[in-house]
């Protein structure tokens, strides 16, 4: 059977478990503060997935003009697999359209196999590297691009 997996926008309440992702799973990692600040910029959208009544995932845009960029995404190493990643993507397009952004960007880590494979399966191309981008450890970006026009409509849980 699917796992029911809920897609909510990120509230205060939600704050304290993303930071502990946070912090478990990136080296440049963001404090509660930029969490519990960001979700009331309404230049940002801060989504987390639910599984059991608990944070399993959370992914972050920001859009302008008509761009977004994928901040962040994150889920729970236990939970990893089960299509999370891909649902939060999901329904950020659907964010990302609503707000008028025709494409969304994103740098992800050159090492970063997995997070790489999720995009290229979601459409995302590679157009560019960033230098020494990251820190922590040092190392370039690659910089994607997805084309929203073709993301397929109504995937996802709305929100
Ligand atoms: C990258 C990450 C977000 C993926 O989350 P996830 O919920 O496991 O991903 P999904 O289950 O939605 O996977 C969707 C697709 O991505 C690709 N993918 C995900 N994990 C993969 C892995 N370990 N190896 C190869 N491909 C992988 C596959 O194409 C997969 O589809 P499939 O399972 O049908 O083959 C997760 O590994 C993570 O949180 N990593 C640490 C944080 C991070 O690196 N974030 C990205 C910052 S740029």
């Amino acid at each position: 059977m699917e796992e029911e997996i809920l897609i909510t926008e990120m509230t205060e309440a939600d704050c304290d478990a993303v930071t502990e992702m946070e912090t478990t799973y990136f080296t440049d990692s963001w404090v509660r503060e930029d969490f519990s600040e960001g979700i009331k910029d309404e230049n940002f959208h801060f989504l987390v997935a639910r599984r059991q009544n608990e944070v399993a995932g959370y992914a972050v845009i920001c859009f302008a003009a008509d761009e977004s960029e994928l901040i962040n995404i994150c889920v729970r190493e236990d939970v990893r697999r089960l299509g999370i990643a891909r649902k939060l993507l999901k329904s950020q397009y659907i964010t990302a359209l609503n707000e008028g952004a025709l494409s969304m960007y994103l740098e992800v880590r050159e090492s970063n196999v997995k997070a790489r494979a999720l995009y290229m399966s979601e459409g995302f191309k590679e157009i560019g590297v960033r230098k020494w981008y990251y820190k922590k450890p040092a190392e370039h970006a690659i910089i994607m691009v997805k084309d929203l026009k073709t993301a397929p409509p109504g995937v996802g849980n709305e929100v």
